[in-house]
């Protein structure tokens, strides 16, 4: 089993505490294609964080690709999340100050020789029909374009395990198909998705539909 939550659980404590995951159960097999759908502050995002190792559990167990996520060590985390892991965020998360093309290659330059990924990230952007803004800063991008440069930030180590939330919420149709090919492409090369969406045209791509309500997996 490629993902194993068994009674996931996550209180975010405050005055008043919220229950965002609710001993949440389910397994995932490599290379399967799973879309999640849920109304707004279901626990869509929360998952999907837990999964990427970028939140911890107050209860319950996460295994992915063999690894007990709550034991493992800073290091190992980091190492997780940047090798395994592809995380296209919600709200992008682009830096300001640096241009596409530096925004892509930045997460992996301290490990990698620039040549290299420089390459790959060109020829990533290139495939996502962003190639003329290589050199164009987020601010003047559209919804869309900080969209795809996301998209290709994620891609570039090649990761086993994409993490997709709502990937396609900015784009219009014809990038939307684009954007749902290339996932495709990658799928049928291995590659694992999680994929939060409220469109039921992309939700017709996946395997498996997972339902969340109020924390909870609905059966
Ligand atoms: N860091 C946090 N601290 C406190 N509460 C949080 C935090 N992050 C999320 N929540 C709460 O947890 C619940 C689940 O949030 P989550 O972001 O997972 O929802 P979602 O299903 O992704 O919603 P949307 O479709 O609007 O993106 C919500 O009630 C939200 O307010
Ligand atoms: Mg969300």
């Amino acid at each position: 089993m490629f993902i194993q939550l068994e009674d996931a659980t996550v209180t975010f404590k405050g005055v008043e505490p919220i229950h965002a995951l609710k001993a949440v159960s389910f397994s995932v097999n490599e290379g399967e294609w799973i879309n999640i759908l849920g109304p707004s502050g279901s626990g869509k995002t929360t998952l999907l964080n837990v999964i990427g190792g970028m939140l911890q559990l107050s209860s319950g167990s996460i295994v992915v690709d063999g690894k007990n996520l709550s034991q493992l060590k800073n290091d190992d985390l980091q190492s997780y999340r940047r090798t395994i892991i592809g995380y296209i965020f919600q709200d992008y998360r682009l830096f300001d100050q640096y241009t596409v093309l530096e925004n892509v290659m930045l997460p992996q330059w301290p490990y990698q020789p620039r040549k290299v990924i420089e390459e790959k990230a060109k020829t990533i952007l290139q495939q996502l029909q962003m190639g003329h803004r290589l050199q164009a800063l987020p601010a003047d991008l559209s919804g869309g374009e900080k969209q795809r440069t996301a998209i290709a930030r994620a891609m570039l180590h090649e990761p086993k395990l994409l993490l997709c939330d709502e990937p396609t919420g900015n784009l219009d149709e014809e990038n939307r198909e684009n954007i749902l090919n290339v996932l495709s492409e990658l799928n049928k090369n291995g590659v694992t998705i999680l994929l939060v969406t409220h469109d039921t045209e992309v939700a017709k791509r996946g395997t498996k539909q997972l339902f969340i309500r109020d924390g909870k997996l609905q059966k």
